[in-house]
């Protein structure tokens, strides 16, 4: 049953989220914001400053949110999820990808948890439903000579947003509430990604590489189509089918020749 709707826009309990946590590492720290500028940016401040692994600063609104290539994130306030995990992974920074696998991942399960539906990902960090973008994540990380310092994995994810046919967009949306017909609890939804998210980065690591890199190809939405990639000034075209143990996206062109893509906005064009 939908709630009335002042009370689908009630703020985030983090004593109540916390609670639910036990003993999870981001229990203790979990930072709120009415309205901030960017999560990933503040937290970025909070990681110079020295704040541990695993702390989580979420928001309502940003009124400077950031997302992917230099656009920007907009979001409702209230209704959908805007948030940054900072990790303190012992990685090489050429493996840092594999956090953000885990982290795609933990989003996904949380959604099928949730609302019962399978969240695909879109190479490198999008989020998809049906086709349509459902969030994304920015990853910033900073490097201490080989090794990473810290991540900022940055999640926008539409949870009760109702999208509006008629303001124009650069790719089609959808929302948790849209796709399932039914009023999302964004504080479950938080909790159970907390708890996923942990259930593959403990201690400073990930559990177990080979299961984040398998399950993440099982729910990668590019594998046997026809893509189209934009990266700097190039265009390659062909079909995706891999990605390497580094992240790259290992494209097949028309001529048998594979191409390993390394960062781009991908386009899936099998009706071409
Ligand atoms: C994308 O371009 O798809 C990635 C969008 C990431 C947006 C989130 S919202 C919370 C966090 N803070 C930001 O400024 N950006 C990320």
């Amino acid at each position: 049953m939908r709630k009335p709707k002042e009370l689908e826009r009630q703020p985030l309990q983090t004593d109540y989220i916390s609670s639910k946590l036990g003993a999870s590492p981001f229990a203790g720290n979990l930072l709120w914001y009415d309205t901030i500028g960017s999560t990933n940016a503040i937290t970025k401040s909070l990681a110079a400053n020295g704040a541990p692994d695993n702390t989580v600063v979420v928001a309502e609104q940003q009124s400077q949110g950031r997302g992917r290539m230099g656009r920007s994130w907009l979001s409702e306030g209230n209704v959908n999820l805007l948030l940054s995990v900072l990790i303190r992974p012992q990685v090489p920074a050429e493996d840092a990808f594999s956090l953000t696998m885990a982290f795609a991942l933990a989003v996904s399960y949380a959604a099928e948890a949730v609302c019962d539906l399978r969240v695909m990902i879109k190479w490198p960090n999008d989020l998809y439903l049906e086709g349509k973008k459902l969030g994304g994540i920015l990853t910033e990380f900073s490097v201490s000579g080989p090794f990473v310092d810290y991540m900022i994995l940055g999640l926008g994810l539409n949870v009760n947003w109702r999208p509006a046919d008629d303001v124009p967009v650069l790719y089609e949306t959808t929302s948790l509430l849209e796709a399932s017909g039914r009023y999302v609890d964004r504080e479950w939804l938080l909790i159970e990604l907390l708890k996923r998210f942990d259930s593959f980065y403990q201690d400073g690591k990930l559990s177990d590489l080979n299961e984040v890199y398998e399950a993440w190809n099982r729910r990668s939405m590019l594998f046997n189509n026809k893509v189209e990639i934009e990266m700097a000034g190039e265009r390659v075209k062909g079909k995706a089918i891999r990605i390497d143990r580094k992240g790259a996206l290992i494209v097949l062109d028309d001529r048998g020749v594979e191409h390993r893509v390394l960062n781009g906005d991908v386009s899936v064009i099998n009706h071409a």
